[in-house]
């Protein structure tokens, strides 16, 4: 199949591009290829290359500069979405639109599943929320994926923040009241590879299996590196940031396991595989 990914130069479009290679004709674009916010731009990629399947992980994912710019987080979460569905359904590509978390509030006590309702606390979760509803209701053929907290080789994130400062000795800031599933980008991209041929739609929950707290996932990447450091553990309320993060946000990839298609594996082990791969090679 011919697979076109926007957001091909991000943490995850990369490891979509790299897993599914050697099965699909894949085109990765990256923001300087094409500008997502400008209809034309995509239409005319779409028109010129026509996907069977477009996937879209482009996206503002720095929560605080949404919250501190909502109309630049709009412009690309919501109407970029909006712009690759409506090519999608012009030109009869399925379209496989990446989403997350952070369009839940964050006030239940047990993980969401699909069909739980969605209440953002951010501008990054509103604009993510609207982008989904734009690609529900475009007419394209769509499957809305949803995870969280991800991390993997393409660009810094809290995990490797956590496993420079472990080696350099130097203190960890870790927040107690923000809970998810973290979720590798090599998991999530094989989960994606097994979508891809499948002739189905909706929306899907897809994270590494359980749930943590910021504060638990670094005492599992000390365990993991049999090294520890200090930890300053605070509350949301101390830890001063522009956006608000949901107190709990952990997925559950109810739709995958009632297809019997869910093969993500549990966070610890996900997690022990990418700082064993990076840090301990
Ligand atoms: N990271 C997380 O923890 C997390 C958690 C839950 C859900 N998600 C979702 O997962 C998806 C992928 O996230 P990620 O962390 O892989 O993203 P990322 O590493 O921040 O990469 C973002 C990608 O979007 C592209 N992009 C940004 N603005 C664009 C524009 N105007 N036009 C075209 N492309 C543009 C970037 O291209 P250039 O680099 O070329 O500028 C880059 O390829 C997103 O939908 C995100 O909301 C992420």
């Amino acid at each position: 199949m011919k697979v076109m990914v926007f957001g091909g130069t991000g943490l995850l479009g990369t490891d979509i591009i790299e897993t599914c290679r050697a099965e699909h004709e894949m085109i990765g674009l990256g923001s300087r290829d094409c500008d997502i916010t400008n209809f034309e731009a995509v239409n005319e990629y779409i028109m010129i290359h026509r996907p069977d399947v477009v996937i879209n992980c482009a996206a503002i994912t720095d929560v605080d500069k949404c919250e501190e710019n909502p109309d630049f987080a709009f412009r690309i979460n919501a109407i970029g979405a909006k712009n690759i569905a409506c090519a999608c359904r012009d030109f009869s590509s399925k379209m496989i639109h990446i989403s997350t978390d952070y369009v839940f509030d964050g006030k239940k006590e047990e993980s969401y599943v699909e069909s739980d309702a969605v209440n953002p606390i951010n501008n990054y979760g509103r604009s993510k929320a609207m982008g989904e509803d734009f690609v529900k209701t475009s007419g394209a053929k769509f499957m809305i994926i949803r995870t969280a907290w991800v991390f993997g080789n393409r660009r810094r994130h809290f995990v490797d923040y956590v496993a420079e400062s472990i080696i350099k000795g130097e203190d960890i800031i870790a927040v107690k009241d923000m809970v998810s599933s973290p979720t590798y980008t090599v998991d999530l991209a094989e989960t994606i590879k097994a979508l891809i041929p499948i002739n189905t739609f909706g929306m899907f929950h897809a994270a590494n299996k359980g749930y943590c707290s910021r504060v638990q996932m670094v005492e599992e990447i000390m365990k993991i590196m049999r090294k520890t450091t200090r930890v300053q553990v605070l509350n949301q309320s101390q830890w001063k940031r522009p956006a608000l993060r949901p107190a709990f946000s952990a997925l559950k990839n109810y739709h995958l396991q009632l297809m019997d298609i869910d093969n993500m594996a549990g966070w610890r082990d996900a997690l022990k595989r990418y700082v064993r791969s990076k840090y301990q090679k």
